[in-house]
């Protein structure tokens, strides 16, 4: 059963390379973003591991931890690891899930047999504190992610979960943000003084602070 937005992340235990872990537990209070890669030693996912880990401060100022998956063993994840380092000059810094028996992959529907039979394609999911699911992303093996993107992502599920906006297209953070629909003419005046609303249910504003 696919894992949608809103759905509580479902919790597991299982072997990581940084020992075993009980998903609820490890992420307590926190957001995590928990990715899935096709299989180790191979060229995108390498380029990935190293983009996730060179990204590390980032996550953390957002009180973001990074988990990894792939169907491979814990074991042969630590191996990769040195071929990581290697070629990206990061150290996974996160801990990655060791699924051969796939229940994580099927726990979170990983698995997309069209695209490839036994393998994980490229999933990505945000979830908050509140363990609800924030944001679902799939890629096909083919290509592979821009975590600059879901740190992108993170920023926006943040602000937007802490103030009633919305961010636009290609948003970043500092840019304006829109009023929700939820909130009055009335109340914007007062809450976002100076609004602009280019047509009625557009109204523009200038980013609140971020806690
Ligand atoms: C890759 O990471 O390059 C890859 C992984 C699985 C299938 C195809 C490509």
């Amino acid at each position: 059963m696919a894992v949608r937005l809103g759905d509580i992340a479902p919790d597991f235990e299982a072997p990581t390379t940084q020992g075993t872990i009980k998903f609820h537990e490890w992420k307590a209070g926190k957001w995590a973003i928990l990715f899935s890669h096709p299989k180790d030693f191979t060229p995108v996912c390498t380029t990935e591991l190293g983009a996730a880990a060179a990204l590390k401060g980032e996550f953390e100022k957002r009180n973001c931890n990074v988990i990894g998956l792939s169907v491979d063993p814990v074991d042969s994840h630590v191996k990769w690891e040195g071929d990581i380092k290697d070629v990206t000059g990061h150290e996974v810094n996160f801990p990655m899930i060791g699924d051969p028996d796939r229940t994580v992959a099927n726990l979170y529907d990983m698995i997309h047999p069209n695209a490839m039979e036994t393998l994980t394609v490229r999933s990505v999911f945000v979830i908050g504190p509140d363990n609800k699911v924030k944001l679902t992303l799939t890629y096909p093996a083919s290509t592979g992610r821009n975590f600059l993107e879901i740190l992108r992502v993170l920023d926006s599920l943040q602000l937007t979960a802490q103030h009633q906006v919305a961010t636009p297209a290609d948003w970043t953070p500092g840019d304006d943000v829109i009023i929700t629909g939820a909130v009055s003419d009335a109340d914007a005046a007062v809450r976002f003084p100076g609004y602009v609303a280019k047509k009625p249910y557009l109204r523009v504003t200038k980013s609140p602070a971020k806690a």
